[in-house]
């Protein structure tokens, strides 16, 4: 793991809240539940740098941690959870599409989907919605600690399909530590600092 300061700066409901200092972003996104808030206290050594819950729906806002005063890291809302959807995420005035297109220093999106379950109709139409965006999609095959071989290689499969073979799907365990070095790589080379 690459030395990092990380700090929580914003948390924001609303485009008008977004930052305006021009760092590049990478934001991880995917269904509630599956891991994101735990993947970025991981990649950053600390466990409390953000709140994380056994219940699905912790995350409500857009949480932006700036690291080594040049990148962000975004932690998003889970969508398929009490009317989280792409396109508009309840109690929000601007929902996840909302942040996609205004945010033109977003570089990537980390899409978590779950090793055991494999991708669901939500999180295609998500995947499908950002990229008509333009925005590039890093598929990560999470909480791989939970799934057996069988059900690993039906998950890959299935990515493979969905993004043609265009993007390799990262396999990620935040628990057993497994894949973490890998995708500090990929988000580094997104951030391209
Ligand atoms: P929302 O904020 O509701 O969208 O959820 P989230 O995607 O941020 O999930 P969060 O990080 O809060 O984790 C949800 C649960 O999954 C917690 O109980 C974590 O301890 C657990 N979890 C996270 N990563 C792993 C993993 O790699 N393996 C296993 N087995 N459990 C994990
Ligand atoms: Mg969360």
């Amino acid at each position: 793991r690459p030395t990092m300061e990380a700090e929580f700066t914003t948390a924001a409901t609303n485009v008008s809240q977004l930052p305006t200092d021009g760092l590049p972003q990478v934001a991880f996104l995917g269904r509630s539940n599956v891991g994101k808030s735990s993947l970025l206290n991981a990649l950053t050594g600390r466990r409390k740098l953000v709140k994380i819950s056994s219940k699905p729906g912790k995350t409500k806002e857009i949480n932006f941690f700036k690291f080594n005063q040049a990148f962000y890291l975004v932690d998003l809302p889970g969508v398929g959870f009490a009317g989280v959807k792409f396109d508009k995420v309840s109690e929000m005035q601007n929902g996840i599409r909302a942040y996609v297109e205004h945010s033109k220093e977003l570089k990537g999106i980390v899409y978590l989907i779950d090793s055991k379950l494999g991708p669901q109709p939500i999180d295609v139409e998500t995947i499908e919605g950002i990229r008509a965006l333009g925005c590039p999609v890093l598929p990560v095959m999470s909480k791989c600690d939970k799934a057996n071989q069988s059900e690993l290689s039906k998950t890959r499969n299935a990515l493979n399909q969905l993004f043609e073979n265009q993007v390799r799907p990262l396999r990620l365990s935040t628990l057993r530590k497994i894949g973490l070095g890998e995708l500090w790589q990929e988000i580094l080379s997104t951030v391209a600092v």
